[in-house]
């Protein structure tokens, strides 16, 4: 099993060969924190990340190294487990640099000017109970019970500074970042990630993922955006639908993934002909039809149970990463007229900037204070 160091140029979690599984989590700082507990939270959040992304205990002391009276450091589920790929990507929410016209953190000026709440899209239907927040955690792993002890033991970590506003888990990863890794599969029965940018290709990273140096603001240098957007999918009705018609709301066949102008899974899609559905999500969201536009696409599966009417509660926990937040708005304005919508609800919503990677003894948006 892989480990991957927290520091770096960049956060790990987002060029990193997708894992397993997901437990994604959003915070609100607590009322009446101020400047010094947010500083002091991103130091001992980058320090306890900084082990546990090596499989290592939140502290020295950790699960059992500790006096006997006392609670433990680490809440102790990862014990004997590999570090298991884990990793912490952190983000900070809009409300986090002013909330409601109150600067709580004397940061207000130095937001991001493309860092607003996503506008409105056409058939929201959001939550707020699985929308946006001050701060988030991406925590991604081989192992669900190692992203789990990270999300757990960092909510810990921040009482009574921030709490957990709501949280994900997601399974089955719907993307690939790199060549090596096959492409899986979504709840709809097909190949996602197939023309995903990957950790090779950096000069699509450089010029569609990372905030360049000469980018505002300066602290974002080498930083990202990153959308969140849980979008249940109507499974059962999907399932009822012929498979030559779901093909065509895709673009692409079932089995392989290729587009529907032939060849296979990584053939570019041919637009010249109509073998390409006008309305098929591949043709709305593919650069040609988007001014060059990409995206990196690093999403889940879920399934939260099920309803009272036997349907499960299952979908895609979308997450994307781009330089500018407007990507995304662009492409999912674009997809506005995607047949598959039919089939979709957006549930939840959240855009947090991600600041750059952090060298060892530095903390994660050190550059922002
Ligand atoms: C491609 C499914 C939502 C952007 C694809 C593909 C599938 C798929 C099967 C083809 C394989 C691939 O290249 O990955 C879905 C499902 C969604 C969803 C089931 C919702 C539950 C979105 C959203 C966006 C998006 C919200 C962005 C706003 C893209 C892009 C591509 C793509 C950019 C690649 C297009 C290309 O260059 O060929 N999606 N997608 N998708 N999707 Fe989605």
């Amino acid at each position: 099993a892989s480990a991957y160091d927290f520091h770096g140029s960049h956060q790990a979690g987002i060029t990193t060969p997708v894992q397993d599984h997901l437990h994604f989590a959003s915070f609100d700082m607590m009322a009446g924190a101020d400047r010094d507990d947010l500083i002091t939270l991103l130091q001992d959040w980058s320090y306890a990340a900084a082990r546990i992304t090596q499989g290592l205990d939140v502290s020295a002391t950790g699960a059992v190294g500790g006096s006997p009276q006392a609670p433990p450091d680490d809440t102790g589920e990862a014990l004997g487990l590999a570090a298991s790929g884990l990793t912490i990507t952190f983000g900070f929410g809009p409300a986090l640099f002013e909330k409601d016209g109150v600067d709580r953190f004397g940061i207000a000026a130095r937001r991001p000017a493309e860092l607003e709440r996503l506008p409105a899209f056409l058939g929201d239907d959001l939550d707020p109970g699985a929308s946006d927040g001050d701060l988030c955690i991406q925590a991604c792993a081989d192992d669900p019970q190692v992203a789990v002890h990270a999300v757990r033991n960092l909510t810990r970590i921040a009482f009574g500074r921030a709490r957990l506003r709501w949280s994900q888990l997601g399974f089955g990863r719907t993307s690939r970042t790199t060549q090596v890794q096959q492409t899986p599969r979504n709840l709809f029965g097909f190949k996602d990630g197939t023309a995903n940018i990957l950790a090779d290709d950096t000069e699509a990273l450089d010029e569609h993922v990372w905030v360049g140096a000469q980018d505002e603001p300066a602290w974002m240098a080498g930083g990202s955006y990153l959308v969140a957007r849980k979008i249940a999918m109507l499974i059962e009705t999907w399932d009822r639908v012929q498979l030559a018609e779901q093909e065509t709301i895709v673009g692409r066949t079932k089995g392989t993934g290729a587009p529907l102008s032939g060849g296979d899974e990584f053939t570019e899609p041919d637009f010249s002909g109509d073998a390409m559905p006008e309305t098929s999500h591949v043709r709305l969201a593919h650069p040609d039809f988007n001014g060059g536009n990409r995206i990196l696409r690093r999403g889940y599966n879920y399934v939260d149970g099920n309803n009272t009417l036997g349907r499960l509660d299952a979908g895609l926990f979308f997450l994307s990463f781009q330089r500018s937040p407007s990507q995304f708005v662009q492409l999912q304005r674009a997809l506005s007229t995607d047949v598959m919508n039919e089939y979709l609800r957006h549930v939840g919503s959240g855009l947090w900037a991600v600041p750059p990677g952090v060298t060892a003894g530095s903390y994660i948006g050190e550059g922002l204070f």
